[in-house]
């Protein structure tokens, strides 16, 4: 496994405090994509590699540059070009979002990966269409069924977003029922904290957390190893 997979984010790593897991359990009632002036969404075309790493740097951290688009999303076993989608302002990426798929998670779930926007272009509801993109290419793939993601408690506009959307939150260990009990006073939506019964909602058992490590550590290991495989 690369040393740096795990790395440290704000603080979180991904044993002592995994990231919260949303999930929309159907593909039903999908909203159209609405984009102010100036904005379209297209696919991923060639010459897009250094584009996506230069807004994942700035949205995220140091970790998404170029190298890291070659070794683990390239070679993904989901990655399409067309389930790759770009934001574009006058013709130039600002934003992107992945149609993901996850090892180790039913290939009928699509997986919204990698959604980030430049500082620049925030503020407009951006990432709401982007979302949306993936959500619709879930839709026109036979194979999916319903669609999740993994997010962090401090990427409120992006939760604000998944929650319009029909996302819902699924609790992985105790302490996401308080973390989500705070995002949600924090984003203004509290009423959902009784919608969602966020108060008694069931807890994912301990093995799922294992296989949820399990499968990352395997698939990064995998990748470490299939440049030195012949195919
Ligand atoms: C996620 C992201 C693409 C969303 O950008 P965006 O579409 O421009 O989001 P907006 O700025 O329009 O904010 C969406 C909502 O969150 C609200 N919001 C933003 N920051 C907030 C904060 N700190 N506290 C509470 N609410 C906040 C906004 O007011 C807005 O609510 P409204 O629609 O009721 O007005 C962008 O924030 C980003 O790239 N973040 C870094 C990467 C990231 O976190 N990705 C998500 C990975 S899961």
């Amino acid at each position: 496994m690369p040393a740096d997979y795990f790395e440290p984010v704000h603080g979180r790593n991904e044993i002592e405090f995994p990231q919260l897991e949303m999930v929309r359990d159907h593909l039903e009632e999908i909203p159209a994509i609405d984009l102010p002036e100036g904005y379209s969404i297209r696919t991923f075309q060639e010459a897009d590699e250094q584009a996506w790493a230069g807004i994942m740097t700035e949205a995220f951290n140091i970790y998404w540059n170029l190298e890291r688009f070659r070794r683990l999303v390239r070679p993904h076993f989901a990655f399409r070009p067309e389930r790759l989608f770009f934001l574009c302002n006058g013709g130039i990426p600002v934003g992107s979002a992945m149609a993901f798929q996850w090892p180790g998670i039913s290939r009928r779930t699509g997986f919204i990966y990698m959604l980030a926007i430049k500082r620049a272009h925030c503020g407009k509801a951006l990432g709401r269409s982007l979302t949306l993109a993936c959500l619709h290419r879930f839709r026109e793939e036979p194979i999916f069924q319903d669609a999740m993601l993994h997010t962090e408690s401090f990427r409120l506009p992006a939760i604000k977003h998944y929650l319009r959307l029909g996302f819902k939150p699924r609790l992985i260990v105790e302490k996401h029922r308080e973390t989500w009990k705070t995002i949600l006073h924090r984003i203004e939506m509290p009423e959902l904290i009784q919608e969602f019964g966020i108060e008694n909602a069931p807890v994912l058992p301990s093995w799922h957390l294992g296989i949820r490590l399990a499968r990352i550590a395997s698939y990064s290991y995998w990748l470490s190893i299939r440049p030195l495989l012949s195919f």
